[in-house]
């Protein structure tokens, strides 16, 4: 019993700093200006309460993290305006969170 408990705890000690460390990559909030209104993203939130797979939306990976290099820019990526509500506003409708042009755009 002592065993198995030091095991866990040596366990969580491991995993812990790593864990903190993923949790807390990449900014807290994101704001896109845009002409229908500036939308801010809640990076952190989506990371630490909603959990989401840091794949579901870097689908490229890290090296290149900014959406704008390649949608609008390169040949085969949608418009940011597609990609970006299909990926936020069809999770928004399948779970929960804001789908109504006003909740997400602020004048
Ligand atoms: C719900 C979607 C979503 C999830 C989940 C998500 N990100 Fe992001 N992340 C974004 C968007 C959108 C941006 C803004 C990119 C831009 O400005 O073009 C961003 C920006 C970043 C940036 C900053 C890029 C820069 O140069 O400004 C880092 C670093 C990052 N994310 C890391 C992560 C990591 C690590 C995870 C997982 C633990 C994660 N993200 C999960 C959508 C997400
Ligand atoms: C290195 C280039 C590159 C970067 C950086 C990139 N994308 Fe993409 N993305 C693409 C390409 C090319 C496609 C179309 C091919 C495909 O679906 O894989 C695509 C497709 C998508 C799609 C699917 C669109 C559809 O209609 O099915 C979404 C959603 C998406 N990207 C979101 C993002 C987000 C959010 C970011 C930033 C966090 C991002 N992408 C960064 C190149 C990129
Ligand atoms: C895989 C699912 C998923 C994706 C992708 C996603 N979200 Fe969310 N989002 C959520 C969930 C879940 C909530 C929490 C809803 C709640 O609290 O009821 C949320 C909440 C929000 C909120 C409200 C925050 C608040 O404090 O009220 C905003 C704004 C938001 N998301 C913007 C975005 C944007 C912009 C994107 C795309 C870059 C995005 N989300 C992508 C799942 C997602
Ligand atoms: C979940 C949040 C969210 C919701 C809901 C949403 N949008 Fe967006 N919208 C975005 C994001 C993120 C972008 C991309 C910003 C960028 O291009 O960098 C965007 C881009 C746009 C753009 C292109 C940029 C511009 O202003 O020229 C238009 C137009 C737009 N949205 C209109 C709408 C309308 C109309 C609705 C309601 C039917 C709506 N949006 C609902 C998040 C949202």
């Amino acid at each position: 019993m002592m065993k198995k408990m030091f095991a866990l705890l040596m366990m969580l000690a491991l995993l812990m700093p790593a864990g903190i460390l993923l949790a807390h990559h990449g900014p807290k909030d994101v704001v896109f200006s845009v002409r229908m209104g500036d939308v801010t993203f809640p990076h952190g939130a989506h990371q630490d309460e909603q959990k989401i797979d840091c794949a579901t939306c870097h689908h490229t990976g890290l090296e290149t993290p900014k959406c704008r290099d390649c949608h609008g820019v390169k040949e085969g990526a949608p418009k940011p305006k597609d990609a970006f509500h299909k990926l936020c506003r069809s999770c928004h409708q399948d779970q929960s969170g804001p789908t109504g042009c006003a909740d997400c755009h602020k004048k």
